[in-house]
């Protein structure tokens, strides 16, 4: 039995796994044309509108407009959902800040629900009690690379008239019974913050198949102007949210690349996901059957501290980033962020209505605590051997179990 690396031992992997984000001469030639043509932004240039429309079609939806980044976008497409102040928007409590801050920068109030256990995405059941007569939008996250019960989530929301908004933050590439993330709401919002599957240092994508909602997120975007031929009232005040071409240039060179990195990840988590069924105290997430392609933006999996000799988590990530292998901690609950801070005389409506603090999510407490494991998904662009150690070395924390258990991580690296 070798010794672990966080108890002095030689580590499993000394190498570095891939770094982000992938590029080459791509990006570069794509960004001199565009400094060459004088076309840099919105009203000049045509890049943005040519990558919004592709990759819309690639995840099955009618229209993609193009903005700064997601949380703008949430943003402007609950305004063109209708939402506004005093209105309810159901979140799961399992995301980033921006899938509920986006409620609350339009006066709306965010309402968190717990998640499904196996994927970590908002739970329908939870999502349909929490309904009361001022809901009027959801957001279902698709989050790390499982993604929402879209059929269960939509049949509710158009049982009670509510509009479905699909945060695709995290679900470039994803497929739901063939059809695309985002194609399934009555909009979906992409990131393509420099961290994302496909990175344009910041960016990102409204995409919808109705054709108002996608004008309305046009006149949301661009100051409130109207386009010549939209049916919609003059008198919008809106943001300037508007996507640039350096933007657009680097997300058409990205593009190129999505598919085969999403099947690379694909068969990636799948070889690891077949480890962890086999591995006891260790689980892969739930993937839907109805799911037919994984994102993966993060690749998560599960820890049981129970049948790993009460061994904590964070314990065993610490003993798996020693041996080489960067294991991160998931996102906080919204609702706990410190980034998530509801006042009163800000957000009055919100402040009045929710004790967020007093909030308890279990399914996504647990989630956040004890059990997901997280990786980035660059990891998952390495080649076999290298996947190889990541299992490797969880089989080695296991073997040694009796050196770490009762053990906190301070006291093991002292
Ligand atoms: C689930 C989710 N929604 C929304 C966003 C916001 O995206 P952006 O950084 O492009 O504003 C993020 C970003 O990390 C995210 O992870």
């Amino acid at each position: 039995m070798s010794k672990l690396a966080i108890l002095g031992g030689a580590p499993v992997r000394t190498a570095p796994f891939p770094s982000w984000p992938v590029r080459d001469e791509r990006e570069a030639e794509a960004v001199a044309e565009v400094a060459r043509s004088g076309q840099w932004g919105f009203f000049s240039g045509t890049r943005q509108f040519d990558f919004a429309s592709q990759f819309a079609a690639y995840q099955d939806v009618k229209y993609g407009f193009p903005v700064m980044n997601a949380t703008c976008g949430l943003e402007i497409a609950l305004k063109a959902a209708g939402v506004g102040a005093g209105d309810e928007v159901i979140v799961p409590g399992f995301t980033w800040v921006a899938t509920a801050s986006c409620a609350l920068t339009i006066g709306a109030v965010p309402i968190f629900v717990d998640i499904d256990p196996g994927t970590y995405c908002l739970d329908p059941k939870a999502l349909e009690a929490a309904i009361t007569p001022r809901t009027k939008a959801v957001i279902p996250v698709h989050l790390y690379s499982c993604m929402a019960d879209m059929d269960a989530i939509m049949e509710i929301a158009n049982r009670h008239g509510l509009v479905v908004i699909e945060d695709c933050a995290h679900a470039h590439g994803a497929r739901w019974r063939g059809k695309g993330a985002g194609s399934w709401g009555h909009m979906g919002v992409f990131s393509f913050q420099e961290g994302k599957t496909m990175s344009s240092g910041e960016g990102g994508l409204v995409v919808t198949n109705d054709k108002r909602y996608e004008a309305l997120v046009h006149a949301y975007a661009n100051c409130g102007r109207v386009r010549e031929g939209d049916d919609l009232a003059e008198g919008i005040i809106g943001w300037n949210y508007r996507m640039t071409e350096w933007q657009a240039a680097i997300l058409l060179a990205q593009f190129s690349r999505l598919e085969e990195q999403t099947a690379k990840r694909n068969e990636a988590m799948g070889y690891l996901d077949k480890y962890w069924e086999q591995i006891d105290g260790l689980a892969p997430m739930r993937v839907d059957v109805r799911q037919t392609r994984r994102g993966a933006y993060v690749y998560t999996f599960r820890y049981d501290a129970a049948k790993f000799k009460g061994v904590s988590r964070s314990v065993f990530v610490a003993a798996m980033q020693r041996e080489g292998i960067p294991l991160s901690a998931p996102y906080t609950p919204v609702y706990r962020s410190p980034l998530f801070v509801v006042s009163p005389a800000e957000f009055p409506a919100a402040a009045a209505r929710c004790d967020y603090a007093g909030l308890r999510l279990p399914v996504t407490e647990h989630a956040v605590t004890e059990e997901c494991l997280s990786m980035r998904h660059s990891l998952l662009l390495s080649e076999p051997k290298d996947l190889a150690d990541i299992v490797t070395a969880a089989l080695k924390v296991r073997e040694n179990l009796g050196e770490l258990a009762g053990k906190t991580v301070e006291e093991l690296t002292a």
